[in-house]
């Protein structure tokens, strides 16, 4: 059997040869793509869902959006109905690392290539997906742990607001942040560490747990995995008549416009960059793929730290 990989390919392949670029509706034969997104847990997310949306629209691609609502089981049937649609190329942004397996070898099976992107998933097996286009979020972690400890002076009291457990963020922010300090600043102790599903609501839920508790007023510092968690963690703090940003610190990851709003305002501390603005690497990226073209099986997102120090005079830069 032809796969359908290769067919479009040839299609592409040809408008090259024909001395054009290569574009996506070439041949008279549009390019339809199908992204199977984890849902809208967070404005990062929605952040993502539009990049990919514009780029899709700028390029003359279809984009078929299907939401998981947090949930794999929905992402998983989303695939299978790309699957059944004939889609050219399958995007995901895996909910959690594992139980791909199945899923992905059945696309293989038909030819569709699949392009992770911003979540990686462990899986046994070769080729079940192409690429993966993420943020190191070890590293993203680690630079988080730097900067508190930094201004902790290497020591302290902290709390850990996690992602949606099992997903490669929440897992490899944890393992970036709680390493860096177990290894280089002993005398931060991390009180308490919960999931807050990367959501505002629970966030704050769980934030107020926290300072309920018997360590509660013990608490000098928030670490959360992402900006909205942080968000509501602040809202908590401000309730509990706690000063964000001033007696407790608060550090983050994603770099959204509300966490730079929350900086400005002083109660954000600082805040490490997750571009999610995969819109036109991804589109390149399956250009490249349905051209034949071999790819790295890991296509590396920069980041960078933000602080209080320069939100004012880069918040009106910020795409997101
Ligand atoms: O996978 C990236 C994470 O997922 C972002 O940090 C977060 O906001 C999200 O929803």
């Amino acid at each position: 059997m032809k796969h359908a990989w290769v067919v479009a390919a040839a299609v592409l392949g040809l408008a090259v040869a024909l001395g054009g670029c290569q574009k996506a509706d070439t041949g008279g034969k549009k390019l339809v793509v199908g992204f199977a997104q984890t849902g809208a847990e967070s404005s990062w997310r929605t952040a993502e869902t539009e990049s990919m949306r514009k780029e899709a629209a700028k390029r003359g691609v279809e984009l078929r959006l299907a939401l998981g609502q947090g949930k794999q089981a929905e992402q998983i049937k989303a695939i299978r109905s790309f699957i059944s649609q004939k889609v050219d190329a399958i995007v995901l942004a895996p909910i959690v690392e594992t139980g791909w397996e199945p899923v992905l070898g059945e696309a293989k099976q038909a030819g569709i290539p699949v392009i992770l992107v911003d979540r990686g998933v462990k899986v046994a097996g070769e080729g079940l997906y192409v690429t993966l286009i993420a943020s190191d979020f070890v590293a993203e972690g680690e630079m988080a742990a730097e900067w508190l400890a930094q201004r902790m002076g290497g020591k302290g009291n902290l709390v850990e607001l996690e992602g949606t457990t099992g997903a490669a963020p929440a897992i490899d922010r944890k393992k970036g942040f709680d390493e860096t300090l177990a290894k280089k600043y002993p005398n931060m102790k991390i009180l308490m560490s919960q999931t807050g599903d990367f959501q505002t609501a629970k966030g704050k839920e769980v934030m107020e747990a926290f300072l309920n508790s018997a360590r509660g007023k013990d608490i000098q510092a928030v670490y959360a995995h992402n900006d909205d968690m942080a968000l509501g963690a602040i809202q908590a703090l401000e309730e509990a008549g706690r000063k964000p940003g001033k007696d407790v610190l608060v550090v983050s990851i994603d770099g959204v416009k509300g966490a730079f709003e929350a900086m400005v305002k002083g109660t954000l501390s600082a805040t490490v960059e997750c571009n999610p603005l995969f819109g036109p690497i991804t589109f390149d990226t399956i250009e490249k793929v349905l051209a034949g073209q071999k790819l790295p099986t890991y296509i590396k997102n920069e980041d960078k730290l933000f602080d209080q120090s320069v939100a004012a005079q880069v918040i009106g830069t910020r795409e997101y």
